[in-house]
């Protein structure tokens, strides 16, 4: 419900009924337990988009009960804003609720200028987190990434690093990001000699892109029981009903700051048709299917998706209403998009 102040602006409370209908998922052999459904605020939360619209975006999911949000120092445009606004929209609505939230932040890209603004050494890692805690306006954060390997650092200065971040109490946990599985294995022995409490991977897996099932690092993940939460689940939309007709204005597709082409919607639309095909058929929405898909998936334990507005995030939410796909359904999936 909300509450109009006396301002005008409406104060907060968080549906009651929040943990009803979210699954909750252990991610591997660690404590950590989280929604099936987190949120991503790489898109949609820097200081060129709508606050008013952030925080809907954000008030709804919790609502939803999705209790992770993940954020990284470069989210933006420009860099930070996203931890800025989030910061913002936090103080205002979440305070009450920091115990029952688990924020992740990042760092491992360009950051800021000169030689310490990127990488995987301990002058940027320590530095960065000491940022997005400010920016955030928290003490802490539940899981700190590092955002992708940096093949000029030695691993073991980045371990320590991590683990003096954990020694220090300004994250519960550590996650990696972007590391393949021979790293990945790597990086859990130091994490082990070090005590560090490594709990999380995360990335880019869905129906369209199988990189991380070709290079093993499912498996990886598996084998050593380290959860995976996977990025990029709707291949940034384009598995959703949203391109079906070619690119709508304001689609992410269609701006000039982001990450999904044009050619690559192109190139992969025959294959989304016939999987929207599919969909229907098991009665679902495609971004439906393509979360659900994840979610079968063992080593998964939480799928990572965007929105740019709440009925994306309700319409995505209804993925856990059938979860179940027949062998001859799982086949098929294959074969159109490995093809
Ligand atoms: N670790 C890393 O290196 C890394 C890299 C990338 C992302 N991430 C994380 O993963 C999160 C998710 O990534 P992503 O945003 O690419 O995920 P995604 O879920 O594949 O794409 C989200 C976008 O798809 C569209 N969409 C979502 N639901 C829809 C629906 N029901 N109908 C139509 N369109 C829908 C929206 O774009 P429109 O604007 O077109 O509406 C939305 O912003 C990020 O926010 C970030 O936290 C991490």
């Amino acid at each position: 419900m909300n509450i109009h102040d006396k301002s005008g602006a409406t104060a907060y409370t968080p549906n009651i009924d929040r943990y009803q209908n979210m699954n909750y998922q252990r991610s591997g052999k660690s404590g950590v337990i989280l929604p099936a459904i987190s949120l991503g605020l790489w898109h949609n939360f820097g200081a060129i988009d709508s606050l008013h619209n952030a925080e809907a975006i954000l008030r709804t999911a919790f609502d939803l009960g999705i209790t992770h949000f993940d954020l990284a120092n470069n989210y933006g445009p420009p860099y930070g804003s996203a931890e800025t606004n989030f910061g913002t929209i936090f103080k205002k609505n979440f305070t009450t609720y920091r115990d029952e939230l688990f924020i992740a932040t990042k760092a491992g890209y360009d950051m800021w200028p000169g030689p310490y603004g990127n990488g995987g050494s301990r002058k940027y890692l320590i530095s960065s987190l000491d940022q997005s805690l400010k920016r955030m306006e928290i003490e802490y954060v539940d899981i700190y990434y590092h955002h992708r390997p940096d093949p000029e650092t030695p691993l073991e200065e980045t371990a320590l690093a991590l683990a003096d971040i954990i020694r220090q109490g300004k994250a519960l946990y550590i996650g990696l990001s972007r590391y393949n599985a021979e790293q990945t294995t790597s990086m859990t022995e130091l994490f082990k000699e070090l005590n560090v409490p490594f709990v999380l991977h995360q990335d880019k897996y869905s129906i369209l892109d199988r990189t991380i099932e070709k290079e093993g690092l499912l498996t990886a993940l598996e084998q050593q029981q380290v959860g995976c939460i996977t990025f990029s689940p709707l291949a940034q939309g384009l598995l959703t009903d949203k391109y079906l007709h070619g690119i709508p204005k304001n689609s992410r597709a269609s701006k000039t700051l982001s990450y999904l082409s044009e050619d690559f919607v192109n190139n992969e639309i025959q294959k989304v048709k016939q999987l929207h095909q599919l969909s229907e058929a098991r009665g679902q929405k495609l971004s439906q299917m393509a979360i659900a898909w994840l979610l079968q998936q063992k080593a998964v334990c939480s799928v990572l998706i965007g929105a740019s507005s709440p009925n994306q995030l309700k319409e995505n939410m209804k993925a856990l209403d059938q979860l179940n796909f027949t062998e001859e359904e799982l086949t098929l999936i294959d074969n159109i998009s490995l093809s």
